[in-house]
């Protein structure tokens, strides 16, 4: 039986790659973009149907927005909240109106269209899926650009928090977030930068931005990626028999970087046990 998928941006990278790949397992798409010229060729495909969607949009056209998203194919089975976008530059130097900027597509327009899911999702009989795309900077924070890493750190807060919330209520909806490390996609050319740039921050700038630069030779395959998260979202592949985890890494670094982070950690916090245990309650 084919599943309907729900996914944000879907105009390049992991979305445009996700998309293809379920149509072509034979699955039903709802893909949205901010311009539908962008995915004029994706609305050709019998098995999909193209939504305009900007995530900064007010909560209420939100809603009609998954309203209208239900009629289509009649259900949804499955919502994947993969648009983003990083704004570079180091603490200092990122506006407060580009914060917000940042924030409102990332975190409040993801936010926002969960929740108008979750009402249908919750009177729906059958297993949904709330999937959501993190990143590897979701668990470990990176300079220069520490306010797309902060919206990333606040979906995983909000998606660990959904995640409790469904299952002790006994929901039938599965949370999952996907935290990729670096792919080859748009993400770079889309990278906003600060309009404020200070020279004392060079060195950090310079090691970030280099590493950047090499994403689009050292990057992950985003159709192998996409290819992994459909696994994930279908059980299939790897992870066919499988219990799904909450969090899935997808890239050796979205192992690597937050493993390390753990281990270094965890070594500090039993080092600190004493010092943490002096204001418990007597
Ligand atoms: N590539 C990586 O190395 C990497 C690593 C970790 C996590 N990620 C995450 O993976 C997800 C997908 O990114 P990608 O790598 O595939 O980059 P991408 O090719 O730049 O795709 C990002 C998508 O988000 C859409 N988008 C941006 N702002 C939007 C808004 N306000 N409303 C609706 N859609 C919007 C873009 O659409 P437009 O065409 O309208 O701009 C585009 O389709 C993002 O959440 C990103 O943070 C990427």
């Amino acid at each position: 039986m084919s599943t309907v998928f729900y996914i944000t941006g879907t105009s390049s990278g992991f979305g445009r790659e996700l998309v293809l790949d379920l149509v072509n397992r034979g699955h039903k798409v709802i893909a949205t973009a901010r311009s539908l010229h962008k995915i004029s060729d994706l609305a050709g495909h019998s098995n999909v149907r193209t939504q305009e969607l900007d995530l900064t949009s007010a909560p209420d056209v939100l809603e009609k927005k998954v309203a209208e998203a239900i009629t289509l194919f009649g259900h949804i089975d499955v919502l994947v909240n993969n648009a983003g976008y990083s704004q570079t530059g180091c603490f200092e130097e990122v506006s407060d109106a580009e914060v917000r900027k940042q924030y409102d597509t990332n975190v409040f327009g993801t936010v926002s269209l969960t929740r108008a899911f979750l009402p249908y999702f919750r009177s729906t009989p059958s297993e949904s899926t709330i999937c959501t795309v993190t990143s590897v900077g979701g668990t470990v924070g990176f300079g220069a650009c520490s306010a797309y890493t902060s919206t990333k750190f606040a979906l995983e807060g909000f998606f660990e928090g959904l995640n409790l919330e469904v299952t002790m209520s006994q929901l039938p909806i599965k949370v999952l977030i996907i935290a990729p490390g670096a792919f080859r996609t748009d993400f770079i050319g889309n990278v906003q930068k600060s309009e404020k740039s200070l020279d004392v921050y060079k060195p950090i700038k310079d090691f970030v931005g280099s590493f950047f630069d090499q994403i689009d030779t050292t990057g992950g395959d985003c159709k192998i990626g996409a290819k992994l998260m459909a696994d994930a979202l279908l059980k299939e592949g790897f992870a066919k028999d499988k219990d799904i985890p909450l969090r899935l890494p997808i890239g050796s670094d979205a192992v690597n970087l937050p493993l390390d982070k753990f281990k270094r950690e965890s070594k500090v916090y039993e080092e600190w046990r004493p010092f943490a245990a002096e204001s418990d309650a007597k």
